[in-house]
């Protein structure tokens, strides 16, 4: 039997390449349009979960000071990586979001993006995250990030198999859900300049959350407002949406 990673360690490389057809830029401007409703004054901003940064190098609007953290030292070493191409030059580093090392009020606007939070796979530790975030922020500051519903963990992924293939890249997505958990086991080859093909497994899970459920925990951190939207919308989700996006208004 192979050997099966830590989510996020192994496949981080091929990070990138795997989600080459999300329009993180269009993403970026809609949370940039929230931070501007909720936040216009923001002068820095965190990514939270960043992952290989594609949320923060996305920004446009130019801040002060850029801040970026996640819990995978794999995927922020290919962050890093990338920073020669670009302006900003971000404080990153390593750390759980449910133990965030930055000081408390600090923080004008923070989000994090595809589905992220997903990972955290109890409600206590939903809270836990929520009430670091809420901590750091600065009174009026505002955090937006998205969740896959319980809807698209259980119709879509659900249980069932997905090979997709691309000339140097073959993945393969197995899920099983069960009890709001799905698991989705990757399995990557690939193709090496000697031709040859270096296979790559990881585990990865995620637990779905009622949009009640996280309306209600925000509520309890001790955020002010908080709202929920269909992804990239500004209307309310519905039975079948497959991603929302939640803004939090300390
Ligand atoms: C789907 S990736 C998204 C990365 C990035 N936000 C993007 O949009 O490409 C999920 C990220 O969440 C990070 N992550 C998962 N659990 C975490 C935790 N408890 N604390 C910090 N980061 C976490 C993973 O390491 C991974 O980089």
């Amino acid at each position: 039997m192979k050997k099966i990673s830590k989510n996020y360690t192994s496949i981080a490389p091929y990070y990138d390449m795997l989600m080459r057809r999300v329009r993180y830029r269009d993403w970026m401007r809609y949370i940039e349009s929230i931070i501007e409703m909720h936040a216009p004054y923001a002068k820095n901003i965190l990514d939270v979960a960043c992952g290989t940064g594609n949320g923060l190098l996305n920004l446009r609007k130019k801040y002060k000071l850029y801040v970026a953290f996640d819990r995978s030292l794999d995927m922020l070493r290919v962050f890093k990586s990338k920073l020669k191409f670009y302006e900003i030059e971000p404080l990153i580093f390593v750390a759980d979001v449910r133990k965030i090392p930055i000081k408390s009020q600090s923080i004008d606007a923070a989000f994090s993006i595809f589905d992220s939070l997903n990972n955290l796979l109890s409600p206590k530790d939903l809270k836990k995250a929520f009430g670091e975030v809420f901590r750091i922020l600065k009174d009026g500051g505002v955090f937006i990030f998205d969740m896959n519903t319980t809807y698209v963990l259980r119709e879509h992924w659900g249980t069932k198999t997905r090979i997709e293939e691309d000339e140097d890249l073959i993945s393969i997505w197995r899920t099983r859900y069960k009890n709001r958990i799905s698991e989705l086991h990757i399995t990557l080859f690939v193709k090496g300049s000697d031709g040859k093909y270096v296979r790559v497994d990881e585990l990865h899970m995620e637990r779905g959350y009622d949009i009640d459920e996280v309306l209600a925990l925000l509520k309890e951190t001790g955020f002010s407002n908080a709202y929920a939207y269909d992804h990239m919308t500004f209307t309310p989700p519905k039975e079948d949406s497959l991603r929302v996006n939640y803004v939090a208004v300390k």
